[in-house]
């Protein structure tokens, strides 16, 4: 309903405000499925999606009615939860407190495929650690490195907990048991330990800025040798990676691999299919494919890895600054054959995010980076991102062509936010603010008129609270909505270039910054000339005999104008870009940029320090002044009944007026901000909407319409009007409880009778 409301609270309270506020609902709210097969009925909060169901990991099949989990159980003395086929589950039982590894799960046990219930579970010895079980493996027996695989599955079981350390450690764990797989077969070893990587892959991007990338890069090598076991054709498959080995029985020139969406982004047995092109095309609700094609007929030995992101694979060229993922996939051939490789992968499904434009890329070992040498981009206009890469050999590949060859690929996006521009103005705030306009501008000019009645400390005082709220208002009728609104359209070039980030930047075209940096010098200058009226009355309470200090004007004037220039200064400096404008302020609208790249209210953005932070401070001034005044008033016992001793204190409040109304909407908003309650939130807000637009009004009524009508008591009586002033109420209480006192007092106000 009210511009404002939306304006503070997009701004402040993003991270509390329900995301749905900001959603378009004609667009998000769910529409009927084109339904195309209208027999299909999903089970299990399965969702359809093109005619065919999208399932929970616990669930398979045309309609999700399978099951796909083994059931809770307890084996042995340990408790197992339900879990998906073919993955492990952590026992309910930890390591006890006193231990090395307190809190890491006692056991595992895996959930097999065939039998939907969970193998014999494998323990952990609870002060065992990583660094031991590395020194450990060279001269282990097979069965105690089965064992040491399990161990390091289990104490990588909780990937918030792994360390840069642990992860490096773990990564040359799996790769010495993997190395030795490849000659022993064993089966289990290798389920182990890709539970393990996979359970690796899960670590918060934080942690592999700094582990050993050596450690990781022997890995992925050990995966591609992994995925061309001779004598198997078989799948791994665990939720962060899946290795896949074909040995062709017939001579075959294409092999496709495809990876089907489910409800969550992980790899699943049953969604991942292998095509040699005979059996069917898969073509709706793909996530990624990949398409091996071989320049002449081969029964060799083919193989994918497949990574659910990229975090093996850190770029220095490509940062990215959203939260997205990148898929990367491995496609190895077992001899020095040519062959070719298409793949394509589906966007993120964020509403938020559309795409700009892609590169196809693959890993450069040498580079430790990703390249885009031998790949090209095929571009439809609205159809998938797919991209053909021909292997090139690095430098010194020619004896170990498949660790060499260029295998890793993935397809590096870059995104347009889809921006929720603010909607025009509601007549509501465009009234409000108009009214306030007229009022602080007849306001101020009141005051100058009546200047000699005063002295010149309090007209200068309000005076300069109306003019920058003056301007704050026409700022803000006319310059909070972005003029240079992004419409987003795929512009996907030709060229295939590495982009910088996942996030395409628009370079700033100035208006709306200039606007964000006016409104918040403007807002600031409202509360900083608040504060120093605040001042003011202070002063003026603590020299009640000789009036404000004659360097009080000056001073006034210095602080009041430049200390909002400062803070602005500040922001501007040290978050804005050309490139990157959005450090400093919103795109939606045109004010100080609030959250950061998970949409969380973040005390590093200029909003915090550079608006809310200083408000605050002079908040909390204003208001221990005001306790202070009201305190040392009561203690001084004012006599209110004799006319002309009562002017102090009403001058005195009516200043206090000022700081206590432009304070209380702005508290609201603070409360508003914190408030979670539905309806709360919403009076609160209606509240906070009226007090806010209409500020100007009321400055004129205090500091205009009040002492006018205070010095021309005809009119009052004429217009048989009561008297207009908030402090009636409180003078009556005085009135009553507080006796004579002989204090004389100047006044602060002109508009004693
Ligand atoms: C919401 O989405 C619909 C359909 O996508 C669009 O026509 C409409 O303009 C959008 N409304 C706003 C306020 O963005
Ligand atoms: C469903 O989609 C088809 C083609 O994609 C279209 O022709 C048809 O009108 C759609 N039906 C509804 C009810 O939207
Ligand atoms: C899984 O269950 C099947 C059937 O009960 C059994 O033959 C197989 O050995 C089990 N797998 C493992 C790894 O124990
Ligand atoms: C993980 O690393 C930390 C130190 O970085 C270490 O204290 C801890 O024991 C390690 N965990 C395991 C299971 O090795
Ligand atoms: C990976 O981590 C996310 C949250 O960090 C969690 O929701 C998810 O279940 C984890 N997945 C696996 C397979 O451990
Ligand atoms: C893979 O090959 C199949 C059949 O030749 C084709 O339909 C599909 O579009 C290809 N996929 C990609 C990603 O090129």
């Amino acid at each position: 309903m009210c511009k404002m409301e939306y304006f503070l609270l997009l701004t402040i309270s993003s991270a509390i405000f329900d995301q749905t506020w900001c959603q378009n609902y004609s667009s998000s709210t769910l529409r009927p499925n084109n339904i195309t097969n209208p027999t299909v009925v999903c089970e299990n909060m399965g969702t359809l999606q093109n005619g065919i169901c999208l399932c929970l990991d616990d669930w398979t099949g045309a309609s999700c009615s399978i099951s796909n989990f083994c059931p809770g159980q307890n084996l042995k003395q340990f408790t197992f939860p339900k879990t998906v086929l073919g993955q492990f589950a952590s026992s309910v039982e930890r390591c006890p407190p006193e231990t090395t590894n307190a809190g890491i799960p006692q056991a595992s046990a895996l959930c097999n495929k065939t039998s939907h219930s969970f193998d014999s579970p494998n323990t952990v010895d609870c002060s065992l650690t990583l660094d031991t079980i590395n020194a450990d493996l060279s001269g282990a027996t097979p069965e105690q490195k089965q064992n040491l695989a399990a161990s390091t599955q289990i104490l990588t079981s909780i990937p918030e907990r792994l360390t840069p350390h642990n992860i490096t450690n773990a990564a040359k764990i799996t790769n010495k048991l993997l190395s030795d797989q490849l000659k022993t077969q064993n089966m289990d070893i290798a389920v182990s330990a890709v539970a393990t990587i996979s359970q690796l892959l899960n670590a918060s991007h934080e942690m592999y800025t700094s582990v050993d990338h050596d450690a990781i890069s022997v890995l992925t090598k050990t995966l591609q040798k992994l995925s061309l076991r001779e004598n198997s054709n078989s799948l791994l498959v665990q939720p962060n990676v899946a290795v896949q080995s074909l040995k062709m029985q017939t001579p075959i020139q294409n092999v496709q691999l495809t990876s089907l969406k489910g409800q969550s982004d992980f790899f699943l047995p049953d969604r991942i299919k292998l095509n040699t092109g005979h059996a069917e095309i898969f073509k709706d609700n793909v996530d990624l494919q990949i398409n091996i094609t071989l320049t002449e007929d081969s029964n060799e030995v083919v193989g994918f890895v497949l990574y659910n992101n990229d975090q093996f694979f850190r770029s220095k060229s490509f940062q990215p600054s959203l939260d997205t993922e990148r898929k990367v996939m491995s496609a190895n051939i077992q001899e020095n054959l040519k062959f070719e490789v298409m793949f394509t992968v589906t966007p993120t499904a964020v509403s938020t995010l559309s795409l700009n434009d892609f590169a196809c890329v693959f890993w450069s070992y040498t580079k430790n980076d990703w390249s885009t040498e031998g790949c090209t981009k095929i571009t439809s206009p609205s159809g998938p991102a797919v991209c053909r890469c021909k292997p090139v050999k690095n430098g010194n590949g020619n004896a170990n062509a498949n660790a060499n060859a260029n295998a890793n690929f993935a397809i590096l996006m870059a995104f347009d936010v889809n921006y929720q521009y603010s909607e025009a103005l509601h007549w509501i705030s465009i009234t409000g603010c108009a009214l306030s306009v007229v009022g602080l501008s007849v306001t101020a000019l009141y005051q100058i008129i009546t200047r000699k009645s005063r002295g010149g400390s309090p007209t200068l005082l309000v005076v300069n609270v109306c003019i920058s709220m003056t301007v704050f208002y026409l700022l803000f009728l006319f310059g909070i909505n972005n003029p240079v609104e992004h419409v987003n359209v795929a512009k996907m070039s030709g060229e295939n270039i590495v982009p910088e980030s996942d996030h395409h930047k628009y370079s700033d075209q100035g208006p709306c910054t200039a606007f964000t940096a006016l409104l918040q010098y403007f807002l600031l200058l409202t509360f900083t000339w608040n504060t120093l009226y605040g001042i003011n009355v202070f002063l003026l309470f603590k020299n009640s005999v000789s009036g404000t200090p004659s360097w009080f004007p000056l001073v006034a004037m210095a602080v009041g104008w430049g200390l909002p220039a400062v803070i602005v200064g500040i922001s501007l400096g040290s978050t804005y870009h050309v490139e990157e404008p959005l450090g400093y302020r919103q795109e939606e609208f045109c004010w100080l940029a609030s959250v950061d790249h998970n949409q969380k209210f973040s005390i590093k953005k200029p909003m915090f320090w550079g608006f809310v932070l200083p408000l605050l401070l002079m908040l909390i001034s204003n208001t221990a002044i005001l306790l202070h005044f009201s305190y040392k008033i009561c203690r001084t016992n004012p006599n209110l009944n004799r006319s002309g001793k009562t002017s102090l204190k009403k001058k005195m409040m009516s200043s206090f007026s000022l700081a206590v109304m432009l304070g209380l909407s702005w508290v609201t908003g603070y409360i508003l901000m914190i408030t979670q309650e539905k309806n709360l939130k919403f009076i609160l807000s209606v509240v906070f909407c009226l007090l806010n637009t209409t500020q100007g009004v009321q400055i004129f009524i205090l500091f205009a319409l009040r002492p006018f009508l205070n010095s021309n008591p005809a009119i009052l009586n004429y217009l048989h009007a009561p008297e207009i002033g908030f402090h009636k109420k409180s003078f009556f209480l005085w009135k009553n409880k507080i006796p004579e006192s002989n204090d004389s007092y100047k006044s602060t106000d002109g508009d004693s009778p």
